[in-house]
């Protein structure tokens, strides 16, 4: 099945809740979580407070939240809290992978793990029974509106490939410069869930969620 997931990393933060809701309502039942260190990544966003807020304004939304953090094993438990039903944590930035996919599922919830563009797909060879999803970065994570690395298409063929020989479903997830004009070729290449920030809060998002939905269907 394949997920749009907005990424609100652009969203009008002065109209959260309005936002939300209209992409909600457009057909985007998942939301795109991006929480950053400024250690793992040159940048701040938004954590546990903001995500309280989301889980509040859409109560049946699906939750996915993308950790570009430092060993965030302690704070897990107070994002399941606040509403996660997916967390992703970088396969750069824990330096135990097992222990935090273990971690997660004690929790409850699903668990990904994500790969930056200079890490290869078969680092999670040893790790895919435990992941639920695989997020394969098509840009340096850190900041939205890049454009998307085309190197990107050989990685999710591969993550498919890795996908079909875990004993569980595995989603792959692509977040990074996805648009209209490229969103066919990262489906075809094996992605399905779609993160987008600039692309759906810019200008109508109704009609984008609606735009990238078509094309997805
Ligand atoms: C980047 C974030 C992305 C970002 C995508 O580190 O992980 O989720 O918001 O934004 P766009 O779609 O604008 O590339
Ligand atoms: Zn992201």
């Amino acid at each position: 099945m394949n997920i749009l997931a907005p990424s609100i990393l652009s969203i009008d933060f002065g109209h959260m809740e309005r936002e939300l809701l209209k992409v909600y309502n457009a057909g985007a039942t998942t939301i795109h979580f991006d929480v950053m260190d400024g250690s793992f990544v040159p940048n701040l966003s938004f954590g546990i407070p903001v995500l309280r807020f989301v889980r509040k304004a859409l109560p049946e939304a699906i939750l996915d939240v993308h950790m570009m953090v430092v060993e965030p094993i302690h704070m897990l438990e107070a994002f399941v809290k606040a509403g996660a039903d997916i967390i992703t944590v970088h396969y750069e930035a824990v330096s135990d992978l097992k222990r935090y996919l273990d971690k997660i599922h004690s929790l409850g919830i699903k668990a990904g793990v994500a790969i930056s563009p200079a890490t290869q797909v078969s680092v999670l060879q040893d790790y895919i029974d435990d992941i639920d999803m695989i997020l394969v970065m098509s840009v340096e994570p850190g900041f939205g509106g890049q454009e998307f690395h085309p190197e990107t298409y050989d990685k999710l063929r591969e993550a498919k490939v890795l996908a079909q020989k875990s004993g569980t479903h595995t989603d792959i997830e692509v977040d990074g410069g996805i648009d209209l004009n490229n969103l066919k070729d990262v489906l075809d290449a094996g992605g399905n869930v779609i993160v987008a920030g600039s692309k759906i809060f810019k200008n109508d998002s109704v009609a984008n969620v609606k735009a990238f939905l078509e094309i997805m269907e």
